[in-house]
């Protein structure tokens, strides 16, 4: 085994890390320990490159001052982890397409809405999978209520996500009948074609701020966000979503997180990190 390349660059004290990732906590819930030091340096050295800024004291400066709300967003776009990739998990996307669908898809088709909320849409892989899992069934989607919303902490995820441009590469997953039905050659890659993209609605959205939606959903992805959060941060997302899911709605998680805490008493699991939202009622909306 090889030793990893040293990190070259300016030093970053204990009081500076703790700022910094103090900060974070604050604008996203991410808990960034000890432990991952390593990797913020890494990604904050481009950053401070970028600035011609000479070491962390002058960063911190940045933070603090007059340009301090925009460089947190730039921070927050540095220090979130955007992998992703299409029907990544794609046992999700199979209970979409025999299980959670097809019912849903019956009463739509009489009349009611169909709301799918991708949470930590990332560079927009999930929320596309999502739409593409719904039109293979439900080819005529777009003639009936149906959205699909995509939201990310990440101005630069949103922005990509909602411009839909992919890599040939990115799109390994998705089989040759969806690409040439769902996909546009162009110069530098393929692009979702315009009746998905009429599906979709994105959003810059911090899943701890006040969500600006009243209605009820029936789909919830929130995959391998709520991993770096802490736990009463992460509860307490569980416990938003039970209450903005209509009863029967489903929400999904990533592979390694589980629905934990108060939120579980309105759920039944349904499958491997799909939970289903029971009819108990809430008492009143979680805050
Ligand atoms: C690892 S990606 C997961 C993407 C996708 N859900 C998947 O599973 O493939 C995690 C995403 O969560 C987003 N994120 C992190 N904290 C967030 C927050 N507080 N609110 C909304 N999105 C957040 C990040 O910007 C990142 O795009």
């Amino acid at each position: 085994m090889t030793a990893a390349a040293p990190i070259t660059g300016p030093e970053l004290s204990v009081a500076q890390f703790r700022k910094i990732a103090d900060l974070l906590y604050k604008d996203s819930g991410i808990v960034l320990s000890e432990a991952k030091r390593s990797l913020l340096v890494a990604r904050l050295n481009k950053r401070l490159r970028t600035l011609s800024l000479p070491d962390y004291g002058a960063y911190c400066n940045r933070l603090d001052g007059p340009d301090g709300q925009e460089e947190r967003r730039h921070l927050l776009s540095a220090l979130t982890t955007n992998v992703t990739a299409f029907f990544r998990e794609n046992h999700h996307f199979q209970s979409l397409l025999h299980e959670v669908l097809p019912p849903m898809i019956r009463e739509v088709r009489q009349g009611r809405k169909l709301r799918l909320w991708s949470a930590a849409c990332s560079s927009g892989e999930e929320p596309y999978s999502m739409a593409i899992t719904l039109l293979d069934i439900f080819p005529d989607a777009g003639q009936h209520d149906v959205l699909i919303l995509a939201t990310d902490i990440d101005p630069v995820m949103v922005g990509r996500a909602q411009q839909g441009l992919y890599d040939p590469e990115a799109l390994r997953p998705v089989n040759s009948t969806q690409r040439s039905k769902f996909f546009n050659p162009v110069s530098d890659g393929l692009t979702i074609r315009p009746e998905v993209q009429r599906l979709m609605r994105f959003a810059e959205l911090n899943l701890h701020d006040a969500w600006p939606f009243t209605g009820k959903f029936d789909i919830i992805f929130c995959r391998n966000a709520a991993i770096y959060f802490d736990t009463p941060s992460r509860q307490r997302l569980w416990h938003r979503f039970g209450h903005a899911l209509a009863p029967g709605g489903s929400l999904f998680m990533g592979h390694s997180e589980r629905l934990d805490g108060p939120a579980c008493q309105y759920f039944d699991s349904a499958g491997t990190t799909h939970y289903r939202r029971n009819s108990l009622p809430y008492p009143a909306a979680p805050v």
